[in-house]
């Protein structure tokens, strides 16, 4: 967008030096609205969106007594007619530029994670949960323009500021070793996280309607993300807690189970925390750090370890129909929950693979795992 366009580039985010190694992406943007906006807008609209409180009508500590709520009346994401849908192509993607573009793990971390922001001047709508193309620029080893690669918004529709004017991805800087010993690094993933304010970026979509958020307010949406696949929560939570919406107040229950290696690579950690702290009533947030913590049994804890320890909350509320699962990021961890539900199902008589059918039918098991 032109105004942000042409501000100068030192509104990049760079963390202060007195900062902690583990820099979050709310406090870049925060410095970046302070900047560009000016202090007491920057400051009011996360405050006002922070402090807001709303009705509370579920109890976090989850009920597995609690008789199943009054049907809601479900509107079919595949119906949504207001979700766009590739508006541009790859003949004829949209210039964006980088308007900030910050690290959001520590430097133990294993690998990069980084938070950009892109200008759109409005120019792709977007709802939360879709995602974006992105054209890398230069060739392949064909000579080839390389082929776009899709990344999952991880901002809320109204952008990071607020303004419908940008989209925010959440990428990890692809780097390995190939059978020769020599290190490969991803030629899309290392092309945006080394992007700088003020460059250009080539832009596709927006893509996708499996991940698009349920309308009904009072709903339970239980999120599962592995390291990247957070993106499309960020923006689910942002509308949920950070947002004033005249069509939506959230008073249902979100419950947000996030996988990753270490603590210093806990993406968003704040930002949570923060809504957390605001919310109890309707926010429940667990972490399974799979290098640093164990089960009981000594297993390393993945997502659907930490899952397991709420099996029967879980179970309980998959039975009721106003309940939504989301699961985002690496495909192994798939097989890992399923694996959970089946013993669970069981238990009660179903066959998970049976009874996930009728969920996917009803949009309540929603899957985008790469
Ligand atoms: C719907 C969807 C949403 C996505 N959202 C996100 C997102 O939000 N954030 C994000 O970071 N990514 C996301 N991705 C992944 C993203 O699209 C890219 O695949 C990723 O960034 C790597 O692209 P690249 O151009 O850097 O790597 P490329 O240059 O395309 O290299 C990737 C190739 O390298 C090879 N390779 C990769 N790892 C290894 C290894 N360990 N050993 C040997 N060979 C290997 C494989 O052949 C692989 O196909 C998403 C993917 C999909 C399909
Ligand atoms: N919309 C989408 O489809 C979408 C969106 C965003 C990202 N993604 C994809 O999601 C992936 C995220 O990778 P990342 O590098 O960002 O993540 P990461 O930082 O490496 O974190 C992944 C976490 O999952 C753990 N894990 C590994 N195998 C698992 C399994 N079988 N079950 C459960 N957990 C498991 C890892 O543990 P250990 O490493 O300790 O084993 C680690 O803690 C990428 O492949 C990305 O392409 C997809």
């Amino acid at each position: 967008m032109a105004s942000m366009a042409a501000h100068p580039i030192s509104l990049s985010a760079a963390p202060p030096v007195d900062r902690p190694q583990f820099f979050s992406a709310s406090s870049a943007l925060l410095n970046f609205q302070k900047a560009f906006y000016g202090e007491r807008i920057a400051c009011s609209r996360f405050e006002k969106l922070a402090s807001r409180r709303i009705h509370l009508s579920v109890r976090a500590t989850v009920s597995t007594e609690e008789a199943a709520p009054a049907k809601v009346e479900k509107i079919s994401k595949k119906n949504d007619e207001g979700v766009q849908l590739n508006i541009f192509k790859p003949k004829n993607p949209y210039t964006g530029r980088c308007l900030l573009n910050t690290k959001i793990v520590g430097d133990d971390a294993p690998g990069e994670t980084w938070h950009m922001v892109f200008s759109t001047e409005g120019k792709i709508p977007y709802r939360e949960g879709q995602s974006i193309g992105v054209i890398p620029p230069g060739t392949d080893a064909n000579g080839k323009p390389h082929k776009l690669r899709l990344y999952s918004i991880a901002s809320s529709a109204p952008g990071d500021f607020g303004d419908y004017k940008t989209v925010s991805l959440c990428v990890k800087r692809l780097v390995y070793i190939n059978d020769k010993g020599e290190e490969v690094k991803g030629v899309c993933s290392n092309f945006l996280c080394d992007l700088k304010p003020g460059e250009e970026v080539s832009i596709t979509g927006p893509v996708g309607k499996e991940m698009l958020m349920p309308k009904v307010p009072n709903a339970t949406i239980i999120m599962l993300a592995t390291g990247t696949g957070i993106a499309p929560f960020r923006g689910f939570l942002w509308r949920m807690f950070f947002e004033k919406h005249d069509d939506y107040k959230f008073n249902g229950l979100a419950w947000l189970f996030l996988g990753v290696p270490t603590s210093s690579s806990l993406l968003y950690r704040e930002e949570f925390e923060k809504m957390r702290e605001k919310y109890p009533e309707n926010f429940k947030l667990d972490f399974a750090v799979s290098r640093e913590q164990k089960n009981a049994k000594g297993e390393k804890m993945y997502i659907q370890t930490r899952m397991a320890e709420y099996a029967e909350q879980l179970w309980e509320l998959l039975k009721k129909d106003n309940t939504y699962v989301y699961m985002c990021g690496l495909k192994g961890m798939e097989k890992g929950i399923d694996d959970i539900m089946t013993s669970l199902a069981e238990r009660d008589g179903y066959t998970w693979s049976e009874y996930k059918k009728q969920l996917k039918k009803g949009e309540q098991w929603n899957v985008e795992v790469y």
